[in-house]
């Protein structure tokens, strides 16, 4: 409720403030708070803020270690705790350089079957800072892969994954899952040795797939030969797909973290 509402919409404040026996910095300090309300609802959005304040600090009842005052070796571990941050901040890192990288990579073989793999050679030896910038995305790739994975053996480890935490567990094999598919996409797309012959496992992997293998083939590598088809599929999971749905999911991730609160080890 503004100070302004209801009956004292027609109050005399100089009167009401000289009764209050004020020194003349608290007066000042009430009247420019007063003139201030009337024109901004400042006393509302404060109570907004306050009431925001407690929904953010709304836990889950008190923990095991601090309803009986033990000795909390929580914190002991509290390194290792840092992982799923770091794993936020690697993601971030290679989400910036990769979008940048966008800007001089050309994701082609049409035409000419090197266009991908001249472009990279470009970025590296032409293009200025070219190499720092892809070496900045790939180092950022590989330590978010470590990453992820160090932070859910330190969740397996201090059972963090217990009872009410096993959707978020569930949410991270997933996050794990699509930063590998991550990783296997933006791997094919130099479109050298390396790249082509980690398809032709990837598309041999899935035609030993039984029954649907050649649906999945045709569906993720546009065909059982690789080609402009294959690139063109990693290119737009790479950049327009996955940067999508892994930030919806760590959004989601971390909602529960925030809602659940921090586990000790059990
Ligand atoms: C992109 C990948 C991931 C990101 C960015 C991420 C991020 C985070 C962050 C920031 C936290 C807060 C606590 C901490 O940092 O240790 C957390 C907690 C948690 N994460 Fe992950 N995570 C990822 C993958 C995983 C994986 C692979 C698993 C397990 C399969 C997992 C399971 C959990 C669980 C159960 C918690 C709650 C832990 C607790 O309350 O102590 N996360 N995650």
């Amino acid at each position: 409720m503004s100070l302004e509402d209801g009956d004292e919409t027609e109050m005399d404040h100089g009167a009401w403030l000289d009764e209050k026996d004020l020194t003349p910095l608290e007066r000042t300090f009430l009247v420019t708070l007063v003139w201030l309300d009337k024109r901004l609802r400042l006393v509302d959005y404060l109570e907004m803020v306050e009431s925001l304040y407690y929904r953010v600090n709304m836990q889950l009842p008190k923990s095991h270690t601090e309803q009986y005052n033990l000795d909390n070796k929580f914190w002991y571990w509290y390194p290792l705790y840092a992982l799923g941050s770091f794993s936020v901040l690697a993601y971030v890192v290679a989400a910036m350089s990769g979008a940048l990288l966008g800007f001089y990579y050309a994701p082609s073989t049409a035409g000419d079957p090197s266009a991908a793999y001249n472009s990279i050679t470009y970025i590296m030896t032409d293009l200025n800072f070219g190499f720092m910038l892809r070496s900045l995305h790939r180092w950022a790739a590989q330590v978010m892969t470590a990453a992820v994975f160090l932070h859910m053996l330190r969740v397996y480890f201090t059972g963090a994954y217990k009872e009410p935490r096993e959707l978020n567990w569930l949410i991270g094999i997933v996050l794990l899952s699509l930063t590998m598919v991550f990783g296997y996409t933006g791997y094919l797309l130099p479109w050298d040795q390396l790249a082509y012959w980690a398809g032709q496992i990837g598309v041999e992997m899935s035609l030993s797939i039984p029954f649907a293998g050649e649906w999945v083939a045709q569906l993720l590598f546009g065909g059982f030969a690789l080609g402009d088809a294959t690139l063109k599929r990693m290119y737009i999971i790479h950049v327009f797909l996955l940067p999508f749905v892994v930030t919806t999911v760590i959004a989601i991730h971390l909602a529960l973290v925030w809602m659940q609160g921090i586990a000790e080890p059990h």
